[in-house]
């Protein structure tokens, strides 16, 4: 198989009340931990990159991981680019082969978002790409996005309705009281807002900032019409955690194929458990 756009996957997802695990990788061995487990569990799954992480590896590189990842196991399988503001480079990953991208211009008002998703949305299609999109805005930190908790804004229902029908995006994310990064307090999720989106609007929403939020609250968003759930937080730490400890027990260790193996199994252990939480085993 083919690395596939999150169109079919999200929509089957949506139909049948499970979400697929967006999982953002860095690295080689991280797109490896993801899609070994997702193999193991025959779940769809979405590699997700922020343009920090397209900067860092280079498109066509991550692109070519993904394509070997689709040919070596029979489960569907995203390369998602999430959270691009700038609609060039946007472009570019698309025509580097990523087959689903988010547009966020949730920064800009309402009408500017409307205007460059649209044109997003135009673009992408072209390519049978999808899109997401964000109202509202999330807090928190990713690459050089940092919003604090006190600018964040809930989307509102009938402005997500309007902005659906108006740029044709294939998901929308939601802001109801996530955040991306450790959260200080336990996040209070606002479900009736989500529920009300939902019936709304008719494309799956997206939860971000999914790191640090109780597996009830997951799974209840999940009930409430959440069909994507994206983790980056909870994976990068156990990774790093696990090469701390390797070199605490190994100060004079320099091979990278002894240090990142403790460090793929620790992310392993989290997709394992995402992919309970989504529900999403044996959808692949
Ligand atoms: P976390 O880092 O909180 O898991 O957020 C991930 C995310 O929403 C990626 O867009």
């Amino acid at each position: 198989m083919d690395i596939v756009s999150t169109k079919e996957m999200l929509s089957d997802a949506k139909k049948r009340r499970y979400a697929v695990p967006a999982f953002n990788i860095h690295n080689l061995e991280t797109m490896q931990g993801v899609l070994e487990v997702a193999n193991e569990l025959k779940s769809p799954v979405i590699i997700a990159t922020t343009p920090g992480t397209v900067s860092y590896a280079g498109a066509d590189y991550l692109v070519a991981m993904a394509k070997v990842g689709a040919k070596r196991y029979n489960i569907p399988i995203s390369l998602h680019l999430d959270h691009c503001s700038d609609v060039d480079i946007l472009k570019k990953c698309i025509e580097a082969g990523y087959k689903s991208v988010m547009i966020d211009a949730s920064l800009k008002d309402y009408e500017e978002n409307l205007l460059i998703t649209r044109e997003v949305v135009g673009f992408a299609h072209n390519y049978s790409v999808s899109v997401e999109a964000e109202l509202g805005l999330v807090s928190g930190q990713e690459d050089e996005r940092d919003i604090k908790e006190s600018d964040s804004v809930l989307t509102d229902p009938y402005t997500a309705l309007d902005f659906v029908e108006k740029t044709k995006i294939d998901s929308l994310a939601v802001a109801i009281g996530t955040s991306h990064g450790v959260y200080k307090a336990e996040p209070k999720l606002d479900f009736e807002r989500l529920k009300k989106i939902n019936s709304l609007v008719n494309v799956p929403l997206v939860l971000h900032g999914a790191s640090g939020v109780p597996a009830e609250s997951v799974i209840k968003a999940i009930e409430c019409g959440i069909c994507k759930v994206n983790i980056a937080t909870e994976l990068k730490m156990p990774f790093a955690d696990a090469i701390k400890e390797f070199f605490e027990k190994n100060p004079n260790a320099s091979d990278p194929r002894h240090y990142l193996i403790p460090a793929k199994e620790a992310l392993k252990k989290v997709v394992i458990e995402k992919i309970r939480v989504c529900n999403s085993m044996n959808r692949g």
